[in-house]
């Protein structure tokens, strides 16, 4: 059975005093009551040891948000999978679109990624999501099915089970503007039927697929209500504990 999950990406947000009192809450209000979803905060690199140092893992999984698509050497200001996963984190994110937007990611370097993050036991949030245009265009089952199939569809059918995959449709992050709850369903069911086609029914069924855009605790539970939504990815309200538990609780 696929595993529900709620995951902050905190972007680069918070100092590390501010980083480690703001999971210290996180972990802390997490305690208070029991929820139905695994919960993990996606950190910067400077946080991550400080953070482990605050947390347990049973409560709040800890993750990074990006990872180096080589394994060590002369790269000058890169964190290799192995530097993230030596600090305790169990997570990384990849593929975000700010990272392929801004930093010019491609689907090869991010298999590289996935490759030694996978090797390092991390378990990848792997990002996926159309841009307006294409939304628009209505050219976005193909984009997000291409998505899929080249930074992912090398992997064996055990290695693709590990990893976690996040629909965020870039017009929906951090505009207010939130997929409504059948567009990212219709979506989902699209990449479950990816999948499907290429791994079988069960590696699909057992695939966790997080929405991320806008997500908020006003908008979670209808989201989460829908059958192949199984958690969020949220950026701008993980930055404050009260909202992020208010998505948690809408499990
Ligand atoms: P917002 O929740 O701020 O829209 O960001 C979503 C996101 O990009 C999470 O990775």
């Amino acid at each position: 059975m696929r595993k529900n999950i709620v995951a902050g990406n905190w972007k680069m947000n918070t100092t590390v005093p501010e980083g480690v009192a703001l999971a210290k809450q996180v972990c802390d209000d997490l305690k208070g009551f029991k929820a139905n979803c695994d919960v993990v905060i996606c950190v910067p690199f400077t946080h991550l040891c400080p953070v482990n140092d605050v947390i347990d893992q049973a409560v709040v999984g800890l993750g990074a948000e990006n990872c180096a698509d080589h394994k060590s050497g002369a790269y000058t200001g890169e964190v290799s999978a192995a530097m993230v996963a030596s600090t305790g984190a169990k997570y990384v994110i990849l593929g975000h679109s700010e990272r392929r937007q801004y930093y010019g990611e491609t689907a090869e370097t991010l298999r590289e990624k996935v490759a030694l993050a996978l090797e390092n036991g991390l378990t990848p949030i792997f990002c996926i999501g159309e841009v307006l245009e294409e939304r628009e265009n209505g050219t976005f089952n193909e984009v997000v099915k291409a998505q899929i199939v080249d930074g992912l569809f090398n992997l064996s059918a055990e290695d693709f089970g590990r990893i976690i995959l996040a629909y965020e449709p870039v017009w929906a992050i951090g505009t207010g503007k939130t997929a409504t709850p059948d567009q990212a369903e219709d979506m989902h069911a699209h990449i479950r039927a990816v999948i499907a086609d290429k791994y079988g029914k069960e590696v699909a069924e057992n695939t966790s697929i997080l929405y991320g855009g806008s997500c908020k605790p006003s908008n979670a539970a209808e989201l989460f209500a829908k059958p192949d939504i199984d958690g969020g990815l949220i950026g701008g309200a993980s930055l404050k504990s009260a909202d992020f538990m208010g998505i948690v609780k809408a499990f």
